[in-house]
């Protein structure tokens, strides 16, 4: 009778002891459906939870003959009593695990196909991109479901966080204009003007400024961003950044109050544990040396060490054709691999390869300090013993070395640091290692493009004591920036910006811009600059990552409703696709001939 009126009186999650003797109506999907030859037992599930029906032919021979009907997905609605479930029956795990509902009337809503794989079942490892194409199921998961949920919880917890601060949510626009700083930009084509295109934004980086400029103070924004990049497990084509900046501003004040946020945030959408607090700062330079990445995982120690001024010793030609070459020879302590087997350490060499390296030199010392290595033949004991001081070797101890070019051992041995890592479970899952990394310096330099590029972006302020070096020495300005690295990850970046025209110009020329482009592509900002900008800095966080790390996933995928794939497809909607002759005619394209299809 009431069907009509109420679809449901109460959700699957909700019912316990308390509801025993009521009359109820319940609507959802059929998760589990076990016949018992007389009993039919139901899994309801939905959004909140699952409860547990049951259809006896005895009390409703109606309800029992549709219930035999019902398959895996079907929507249903049945209406029942509560009671309480037999002592020992009862299931902890569930929040309705202590009643059930004995079904007085069973009514199908929708027949659902078979699914492509099963719901009802966690372990059961289904193919990516089967998942990808029916996400409207997969979403069904309580895994997906709670990183949903958990999604939003973070969201919801950022606005009430900035919002109790007096930041404004501003919403900046989709269809922006194409600058050649940075990744590829996704444009659009406009058919009012033929031939020129709208570009998606990368970022909201210069209109956030220009809020700053109009007086706004504090503006943040849940910002969907575009960059046509190579992806990866935490890189998406488009993603979402909490976009913020901030007038008036040291860069103190911007991690400081981030710092804080992201504490609160933490603390309150999980049980996880922040390593250190305040986060530590470490520098650039400092950074990369230990870890070989402006991103380590902080969780473990690790650090790399490097040893080119003792490799230089004795006839090793390994390691000094390295040095020949103006490389480096680092090398990591692995404690307690001493025993590793001829297999183990070929394995880690391999891997090591694979990265780039050209070998791994190793040094096992035994538990009575034996030393199993290449480097006795080639160096006086001495020689040897220094370089193993300096790596702080123990016997029981296994030393691992890369002898490359800069670049080459520090990509190498960042990665097969994070893989030693694991191998030795020195990571605790349940910690989060927040630090900030700053004194990066301004410029780079762009051996391919023969220009000196921005080491975070073009708009990012400098020391003030070091403006001169724009003239003299670029590669030698610290910026004022700043990135957020947890566990590993770069989660976050920002800076203070430049708010003065004509450093801002001096910075385009340095990276090979002439006056013409500047105008062209920067024009707005400069000019901008010359009306009263005030002094101004901001982040940008990447919600995805955050995400991603807070419901302990490996890929961004995992905590976005509708992802691409590692290629940016969708497969769920099949894009990208091919469009109608008219489509491409109105916005004045041509394709070539052998892009059409
Ligand atoms: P940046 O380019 O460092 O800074 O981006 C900020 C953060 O966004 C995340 N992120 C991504 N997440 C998923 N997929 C991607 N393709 C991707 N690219 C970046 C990262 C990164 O730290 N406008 C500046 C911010 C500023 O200076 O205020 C900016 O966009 O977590
Ligand atoms: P090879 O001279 O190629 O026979 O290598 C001798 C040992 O040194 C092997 O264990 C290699 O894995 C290792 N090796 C070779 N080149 C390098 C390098 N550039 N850095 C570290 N180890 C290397």
């Amino acid at each position: 009778m009431g069907f009509a009126v109420h679809y449901r009186t109460y959700t699957c999650g909700e019912l316990n002891k308390d509801a025993v003797g009521k009359h109820v109506t319940l609507a959802g999907w059929v998760n589990r459906r076990r016949d018992h030859g007389g009993l039919i037992f139901l899994d309801l599930r939905d959004r909140y939870g699952l409860t547990q029906i049951i259809c006896d032919p005895e009390r409703s021979p109606e309800a029992h003959t549709v219930a035999s009907e019902l398959r895996s997905e079907y929507v249903v609605q049945i209406s029942g009593t509560v009671v309480s479930r037999l002592p020992g029956t009862e299931n902890t795990h569930l929040s309705t695990g202590s009643i059930e509902v004995v079904a007085e009337r069973v009514e199908i809503l929708n027949p659902s196909r078979t699914t492509p794989f099963p719901i009802n079942s966690e372990a059961i490892q289904v193919d990516e991109s089967l998942r990808l194409k029916y996400r409207y199921l997969d979403l069904r998961r309580p895994t997906m479901r709670d990183n949903i949920i958990l999604r939003h919880r973070v969201v919801k917890a950022m606005r009430d966080y900035l919002d109790e601060r007096d930041f404004l949510e501003i919403e900046t626009p989709i269809l922006m204009k194409s600058t050649p700083e940075g990744a590829r930009d996704y444009l659009v084509p406009s058919r009012l003007y033929g031939g020129e295109f709208y570009a998606l934004p990368q970022s909201p980086q210069q209109l956030k400024q220009l809020l700053m400029v109009g007086g706004l103070d504090r503006y943040f924004q849940i910002a969907r961003c575009f960059r046509d990049e190579d992806q990866r497990s935490d890189r998406q084509p488009e993603f979402t950044q909490l976009d913020l900046e901030m007038s008036f501003v040291s860069e103190d004040d911007v991690m400081s109050l981030i710092e804080d946020m992201l504490i609160f945030l933490i603390e309150k959408t999980t049980q996880k544990r922040i390593k250190e607090r305040p986060f530590p700062r470490l520098h650039y330079k400092d950074v990369m040396d230990r870890y070989g990445t402006d991103h380590p995982d902080l969780r473990f120690a690790l650090p790399l060490v490097e040893i080119s001024d003792l490799a230089s010793a004795g006839t090793f030609s390994v390691f000094r054709s390295a040095l020949a070459q103006q490389g480096m020879v680092k090398g990591i302590r692995v404690p307690g691999a001493g025993g590793y087997s001829r297999k183990e350490v070929d394995e880690l060499t391999d891997f090591a390869r694979t990265l780039g390296a050209k070998g791994l030199v190793s040094l096992a010392i035994s538990a009575n300090g034996d030393i199993r290595s290449p480097l006795p033949k080639f160096m006086s004991s001495e020689e040897v013993q220094a370089i193993i001081d300096r790596l702080e070797g123990k016997p029981g101890d296994l030393l691992l070395f890369v002898a490359d070019s800069a670049k080459v051992c520090n990509d190498v041995l960042f990665r097969l640091r994070v893989k030693l890592a694991e191998r030795l479970k020195l990571i605790d899952p349940e910690e989060m290692a927040l630090c900030w990394v700053v004194d990066f310096p301004l410029f780079h330099y762009d051996e391919e493009g023969k220009r000196y590029d921005a080491e975070h972006n073009p708009f990012s302020g400098m020391d003030e004591s070091h403006i001169d070096r724009l003239d003299t020495d670029p590669l030698n300005i610290r910026a004022k920036q700043y990135d957020i690295i947890c566990n590993g990850y770069e989660i976050g970046g920002g800076s203070v910006r430049i708010n003065v025209a004509e450093l801002q110009r001096k910075v385009f020329s340095l990276m090979n811009m002439n006056d013409e482009q500047i105008h062209e592509q920067f024009g707005h900002m400069l000019e901008a600059f010359e009306y009263g900008a005030p002094p101004h800095g901001g982040i940008a966080l990447g919600v995805d990552r955050l995400v991603m790390l807070l419901a302990d996933e490996d890929s961004i995928r995992e905590v976005i409703a509708f992802p691409k794939t590692q290629s940016a497809q969708d497969l769920l909607m099949g894009a990208p696709s091919p469009v109608d002759d008219k489509q491409l005619q109105e916005l004045h394209l041509l394709l070539r001939p052998e892009e059409k299809r």
